[in-house]
């Protein structure tokens, strides 16, 4: 793709050297706002769960997209994808709460967590979530709470870990033998078989492999053991599965150099033989389900920041910002790629190296090594591209920094959806004994 269409296909492009994010300029933006600030595209993740959702409808169209909250937990964002029709993925009590406070139906929810309390599953049952268990040990426990909240017993799910990993980065890899995640083959029927004796009526299945994948044939192995899989729990124990999840993980352009993940390739790798597998075996009409965050909120987002200092130490040329690894921690956590472009581009200025660095007290907080950009000058303002998955929900306030707001626009409109932290807001839950006061 070629570079100004790439920028295109997330929204960006340059009038009179100005930067404009779906069509509102963001020197306004960064003027009005202030920096750091994350600006949220809105028609941007419609568009994205639309292509995506085509996609599948065309294929089955028995399907939910469950949204990965982790991915964006903001409440409007939220709103957004609820109201064009997304189901939910959480992992957590804290995103099921925010969840239900978006107005979201609790039968949109999966609680696909790891590492369940028994707290995590009476939450679930009070709240009317489906759980999707990460051990077979997890199982007596979670019968045990639906027994002492004498409710009626959902769906229950394991989560299947197919040996055959992808992703972008080694944390990120979420399948294979020693990957904390799911549970092998081997326990499989004896998963289904106890969930069956402890009085479970309906069933799910689930797995997620990674995150970040670019490739559609990286899915492909761990696909065909999971429908093996699926085959063997059918074969011997004749279930008919409620929903059938194959988890999320597709992947973004990050790089300009980077096509967009190939939807109708990723239909034939996953969707297909999971087609034929309904139509081969005495399965039902299970609901195919998926669970990206990337791919429907990364590209929604930019952080815009402020350059404050350029140093040039006689060796190399650091390009200082205000924002740093506490406001998007994947460049350091991942060694991640974000585009970083200017907002105001100048006509006819040379270009130079910069390694553009954050004002966290790390040598680590570096948000990009070595870019070619037109030459810098303090308070300028840079774009830092694809920040809607995995920023805001992984920032802190490390250095004692408040977090940024964030803003969304849409058709040429900006609304605040989170205000800045204030430091009066870092300090609010300390306490201060009596002896220190
Ligand atoms: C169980 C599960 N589902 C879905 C996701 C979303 O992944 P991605 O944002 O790569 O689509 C994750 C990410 O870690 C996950 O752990």
């Amino acid at each position: 793709m070629e570079y100004t269409e790439w920028l295109k296909y997330k929204d960006l492009e340059y009038r009179d050297g100005i930067l404009y994010f779906e069509n509102v300029n963001t020197l306004d933006l960064a003027k009005k706002y202030g920096t750091p600030c994350y600006i949220i595209n809105e028609n941007m993740i419609r568009k994205r769960y639309n292509e995506l959702k085509n996609i599948i409808d065309s294929e089955y169209i028995k399907n939910d997209i469950h949204f990965a909250v982790k991915a964006n937990s903001n409440i409007s964002i939220l709103k957004i994808l609820d109201s064009e029709g997304s189901h939910f993925d959480c992992t957590s009590r804290g995103e099921i709460y925010t969840c239900l406070k978006a107005g979201i139906f609790p039968e949109k929810i999966i609680y696909t967590g790891n590492m369940f309390t028994n707290e995590d599953f009476e939450f679930a049952i009070i709240n009317g979530v489906v759980v999707n268990l990460d051990s077979l040990s997890q199982l007596e426990r979670l019968e045990r709470a639906y027994n002492k909240l004498k409710k009626e017993k959902k769906p229950v799910s394991f989560r299947i870990n197919p040996e055959f990993g992808a992703g972008h980065h080694i944390h990120d890899i979420t399948a294979g033998k020693d990957i904390k995640f799911g549970i092998l083959e081997d326990q499989v029927i004896e998963a289904y078989k106890k969930a069956r004796e402890l009085g479970f009526r309906d069933f799910g299945i689930h797995q997620h492999i990674g995150s970040g994948i670019n490739n559609p044939y990286d899915f492909e192995r761990a696909t065909k053991k999971f429908l093996s899989i699926i085959k063997k729990i059918i074969d011997s124990l004749h279930i008919k599965f409620k929903f059938i999840d194959f988890g999320g993980g597709l992947g973004i352009p990050y790089h300009p150099e980077e096509d967009p993940l190939d939807l109708d390739l990723y239909k034939e790798i996953v969707i297909k033989p999971f087609k034929e597998l309904v139509n081969t075996e005495d399965i039902g009409e299970p609901i195919f389900k998926i669970e990206p965050g990337r791919y429907l909120s990364a590209e929604s987002s930019i952080i815009l920041t402020q350059i404050n200092t350029i140093k040039d130490n006689g060796y190399k040329l650091f390009a200082g910002i205000n924002a740093g690894f506490n406001t998007l921690i994947r460049p350091t956590m991942y060694n991640s790629y974000h585009h970083i472009i200017v907002c105001n581009k100048k006509e006819k200025v040379r270009k130079l190296k910069y390694d553009i660095a954050g004002p966290i007290c790390e040598s680590g907080d570096i948000l990009g090594k070595e870019r070619d950009l037109q030459e810098l000058k303090e308070q300028d303002y840079l774009a830092i591209l694809d920040t809607g998955a995995y920023g805001f929900t992984m920032s802190s306030t490390y250095n004692s920094r408040p977090r940024p707001a964030e803003i969304l626009i849409k058709n040429g409109r900006s609304f605040k959806i989170r205000e800045a932290e204030s430091y009066d807001n870092l300090l609010k839950l300390q306490i201060i004994p009596d002896h220190l006061k």
